[in-house]
C-alpha cells in the first residue's frame, strides 16, 4: 500500500448526529470476510467468500476510515472475519496510527480470534493499539477444536500471552452455547480474572446460514447469570459503552464481567456506532438489513462529495432499533448476513 500521509486534525464540527440525536463516534470495520476458523455459530463449514475484486483495497479502506475520522469518529475497531489474516493488514494499521498521533482518533482497537497474535502482538502495540478482544469460548483443547472446527487452542494461548507481554489489555469474548460451555463459564471467569483479562459473554445471534439449528445453541445469559450468582457476587456497574454490553464487578475476583444480550435486552437508545463491511457497505444497525453502498460513492469519479453525501444519508437513516427473534417456529433467520461481515 502506498504510504498515506493524509492526516486530519481532531474534529472541529458537530460530528455525525442521527435523526434521534445520537452521536455516532464509533466505527467498526470488517477488513475481511475471511477467517482461518469456522466457528459453528458463525459460519457453515464450506463457506464461500467474496471475490477479491469486491473487497475494498487497503488504500480504499484507509480513505473511508479517514473520512469518518474527519467527521468525528474517534474510536475505530477492526474486525473480520479474522482481521489479522488479511495480507498486509499491519500496513493499514500502521497507516491508521497517524490518526492516533494527531489526536483525531482516541482509540484503535481490534477483535481477533487470536490465531495470528503471536506474530503481530508487538507490532500492534507499536502502532498504538492498546486493547484487544480475543474470541475464546472454552479452555479445553478438544472442545475448542470442535467449536472452531479448524482452530488450535495452543496457538491462541501463545498469542494471548504474547499480547499481554507486549502490553496490550485483553478482553476475552466468549459466546455462550447451550450444552457446550454452560458448565465451564465459572472456570473461564476465574481463569480470565486471574490473568487480568476481562470477560464478556455473548448470546448467540441469528445471523447468517449455519449448518445447525440456532435454537439448539441459544443459551440466555439471564440463566448464566443465575448460575454464576451461586458462586460469585455480581454487582452491576453503571458503565456503558454505547453498545449492547452491560458490565458487572465480580466481588470475589475483583474483575469485570460483561454480558452482551442483544436478544433479551434493548440497547438501541444510546447506540453510538455504525459498521462497515469489507466491501464498503455501511450497516447502520447490527440487527437490521438497511445499508448504504460507500464503495460506489468512493469509486465514483465525481470527487469526495459523493462520499460525503453517502455518509450523511446513511447516518440520517440510522434506524431507531432492532428486534432479533430466535424461536423454533421461525423458519427464517432474522438477519441474512453472517456476523463475519460486520464482526459483531
Ligand atoms: N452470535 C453471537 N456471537 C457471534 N460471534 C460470531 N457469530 C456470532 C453469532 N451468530 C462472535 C464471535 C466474536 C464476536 C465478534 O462475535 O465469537 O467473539
Ligand atoms: Fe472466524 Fe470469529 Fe466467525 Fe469464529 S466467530 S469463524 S473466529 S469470524
Amino acid at each position: 500500500m502506498p504510504a498515506n500521509t493524509h492526516s486530519v486534525t481532531p474534529a472541529n464540527n458537530n460530528g455525525l448526529v442521527d435523526a434521534f440525536g445520537r452521536t455516532i463516534n464509533y466505527l467498526r470495520v470488517s477488513v475481511t470476510d475471511r477467517c482461518d476458523f469456522r466457528c459453528v455459530y458463525c459460519m457453515a463449514e464450506n463457506m464461500s467468500f467474496l471475490p477479491k475484486s469486491e473487497v475494498l483495497t487497503l488504500e480504499e479502506l484507509d480513505r473511508l476510515c479517514t473520512a469518518f475520522i474527519e467527521k468525528g469518529v474517534h474510536k475505530l475497531r477492526l474486525t473480520g472475519g479474522e482481521p489479522l489474516v488479511r495480507k498486509n493488514i499491519m500496513g493499514f494499521i500502521r497507516g491508521m496510527s497517524r490518526h492516533l498521533e494527531s489526536g483525531a482518533l482516541r482509540e484503535l482497537a481490534i477483535t481477533t480470534n487470536g490465531s495470528q497474535l503471536h506474530r503481530f502482538a508487538e507490532e500492534l502495540y507499536d502502532c498504538g493499539v492498546r486493547r484487544i478482544n480475543v474470541s475464546l469460548d472454552t479452555l479445553d483443547a478438544d472442545k475448542f477444536k470442535h467449536i472452531t472446527r479448524w482452530g488450535d487452542l495452543n496457538k491462541v494461548m501463545r498469542g494471548i500471552e504474547a499480547a499481554q507481554k507486549a502490553g496490550l489489555k485483553i478482553k476475552i469474548n466468549a459466546v455462550a452455547v447451550k450444552g457446550f460451555n454452560d458448565g465451564e463459564i465459572a472456570d473461564l471467569l476465574r481463569w480470565c480474572h486471574s490473568h487480568e483479562y476481562g470477560l464478556t459473554l455473548i448470546e448467540t445471534m441469528p445471523m447468517g446460514e449455519i449448518d445447525g439449528d440456532r435454537a439448539d445453541q441459544y443459551l440466555p445469559l439471564s440463566q448464566v447469570r443465575q448460575t454464576l450468582s451461586e458462586q460469585f457476587t455480581l454487582e452491576d456497574l453503571s458503565e456503558r459503552t454505547g453498545g449492547p454490553a452491560r458490565y458487572m464487578l465480580v466481588k470475589e475476583t475483583g474483575g469485570k464481567l460483561g454480558f452482551i444480550t442483544p436478544m433479551s435486552h434493548n440497547f438501541c437508545e444510546d447506540c453510538n456506532r455504525v459498521r462497515l463491511t469489507c466491501t464498503g457497505q455501511l450497516y447502520m444497525c447490527l440487527g437490521q438489513e438497511g445499508k448504504v453502498d460507500l464503495r460506489a460513492a468512493l469509486r465514483n469519479s465525481e470527487g469526495p462529495f459523493a462520499l460525503d453525501t453517502a455518509i450523511a444519508t446513511a447516518i440520517a437513516n440510522k434506524p431507531k432499533g432492532h428486534d432479533f427473534v430466535i424461536d423454533r417456529e421461525q423458519t427464517q433467520i432474522s438477519v441474512g448476513r453472517h456476523m463475519s461481515m460486520t464482526g459483531g
